[in-house]
């Protein structure tokens, strides 16, 4: 016999196997108890997290011979036929395949037949909205006179690209990608039931990448249980599903965090001597720094970062420590950066450059304070003197009671630490002397040069650059191509 893949022999058979999604079972199952069912369920979300499942249970449990009934007892004709997809009362349509206004008239031909006695007709159609405006229309006429004891059951991944004429006429229930928590307790009860022998740390590797779909997380399982039998090693599934272990992670983010740039070098070079690709390493560091800005503006992160409770409460322990901003400005430098690891022609270099540069980004308040400094030069009254600017003009945080080594950053303007390839002396002479009334264009010159190799300078062209990247990435491109003029 083939091997049945886990997805299949572990469709939920009842409402109470249904993992998560209660919101919808719970109203689904008072409506068969009390015979008030809508004659049209829509049901919505994103791939893997129940709709078919759903679908199959709910026609089950209204014909099983049984039935209605919660728990369709899974042995009778109706049950069994149902599951072998040969029931004649049930009919299963998969519209992404029968999109046309003929499929639907031969489904309106097909729904006058009438059920057999105590029985409903019931329609799963899936994936609905690849039907045409045409069928829509057909299918419009039935909605509006369902015949009697029929049932509409449909499913999508798409429910924006239903009419509202449509829409209008079904309950809607939307089915939400599972939490972790429910993911992890499914997978420890499936693989437990199958003796395949884990650590957990797998589990939430898996957890990590599906993006709450059980179907892919078991799909993932099956290619480990596929190369590696049933025991099956961290390491082993670390190269097969290409996962980087969170460790790793944290290794290059915590001497990133501490402007350490050579401990960064280190962990990063580690990372890469491991073999993982460099834009799957730069993928999930951004991720990383993502969880971390979430867990630092959001007390209870919960379905936003698909991470263990306990990970959670970690990453939000590390992230206070730190302002969002620091984080938010990691994640724009590694974001322009990682989009670029493609096109370098050593793109582990690339990263651990970047990597680098975000060990030596300055923090807010020194940003701040070269601002300030920047705005005293073009007031034309001489610059203020170094890290005098965090006062009023500084970070909201800055002179907050808290020390400004907090933010992990160590700020090349501070005036405790001087940068360090720039001594005191470099400075123009002169700077820091009282206004010349007159204009002195030699010395503009040269404040100008000096300015643009300042190591502060350098970095607000480079959080620009990123944001003007981000802005050309995202931001809808112009339109015609006669942006840049009439090209006749
Ligand atoms: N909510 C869920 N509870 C239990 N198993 C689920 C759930 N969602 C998905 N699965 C698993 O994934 C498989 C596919 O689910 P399915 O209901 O076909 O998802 P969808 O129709 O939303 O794409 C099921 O056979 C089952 O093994
Ligand atoms: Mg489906
Ligand atoms: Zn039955």
């Amino acid at each position: 016999m083939s091997y049945e893949v886990l997805a299949r022999r572990w469709r939920p058979q009842t409402f109470e196997e249904v993992t998560g999604q209660t919101h919808v079972t719970t109203t689904l199952g008072n409506g068969l108890r009390t015979g008030k069912l809508s004659h049209a369920i829509l049901l919505a979300g994103p791939r893997g997290v129940g709709k078919t499942s759903i679908a199959r249970i709910l026609a089950r449990s209204l014909n099983c011979d049984e039935g209605p009934t919660l728990k369709p007892c899974g042995r009778c004709s109706s049950c069994v036929e149902i599951a072998n997809s040969t029931s004649l009362d049930v009919q299963e349509i998969d519209a992404a395949s029968h999109t046309g206004v003929d499929n639907v008239r031969e489904l309106r031909d097909s729904i006058r037949y009438v059920a057999a006695p105590g029985k409903h007709r019931i329609f799963i159609i899936d994936e609905v909205h690849m039907l045409s405006q045409a069928a829509f229309n057909a299918l419009l006429k039935t909605l509006e006179e369902p015949p009697p004891r029929s049932l509409f059951i449909f499913a999508t991944t798409d429910p924006q690209k239903i009419p509202v004429t449509v829409l209008s006429r079904m309950q809607r229930f939307d089915l939400k990608r599972l939490g972790s928590a429910e993911l992890l307790a499914r997978l420890r009860q499936i693989t437990s039931s199958e003796g395949i022998e884990l650590p957990e740390s797998v589990l939430r590797g898996i957890i990590r990448e599906v993006e709450g779909s059980l179907r892919d997380a078991l799909t993932l399982l099956d290619r480990l249980v596929s190369g590696f039998g049933s025991s099956i090693t961290e390491e082993a599934a670390n190269t097969v599903l290409e996962l980087v272990d969170r460790r790793i992670l944290l290794d290059v983010l915590d001497p990133v965090l501490a402007q350490d740039p050579a401990a960064a070098l280190s962990a990063i070079r580690r990372a890469l001597e491991k073999g993982i690709a460099p834009t799957r390493l730069a993928a999930d560091l951004l991720e990383e720094v993502r969880h971390h800005v979430i867990a630092s503006i959001v007390d209870e992160p919960g379905e936003l970062i698909q991470l263990g409770q306990e990970e959670v409460t970690e990453i939000a322990r590390r992230a206070r420590k730190h302002d969002v901003e620091t984080f938010q400005r990691l994640f724009r430098v590694l974001l322009n950066r990682s989009q670029e690891l493609g096109l370098a022609s050593r793109p582990d270099h690339a990263l651990e450059l970047a990597v680098v540069r975000l060990a030596t980004l300055p923090s807010s308040e020194a940003l701040s304070s070269l601002i300030a400094r920047l705005e005293a030069l073009e007031s034309g009254g001489s610059p203020a003197p170094e890290g005098g600017g965090s006062g009023a003009r500084g970070s909201p945080r800055a002179g907050g009671g808290r020390p400004r080594p907090a933010t992990g950053f160590r700020g090349s303007a501070g005036p405790q630490s001087p940068s360090p390839r720039r001594s005191e002396t470099s400075k123009p002479p002169g700077a820091g002397a009282a206004p010349s009334p007159r204009r002195d264009p030699a010395r503009e010159a040269r404040l100008r040069a000096e300015a643009k190799s300042h190591p502060l300078v350098r970095e607000v062209m480079d959080v620009l650059d990123a944001e003007i990247h981000e802005i050309r990435t995202y931001a809808p491109a112009p339109g015609a191509p006669t942006a840049d003029g009439d090209p006749s």
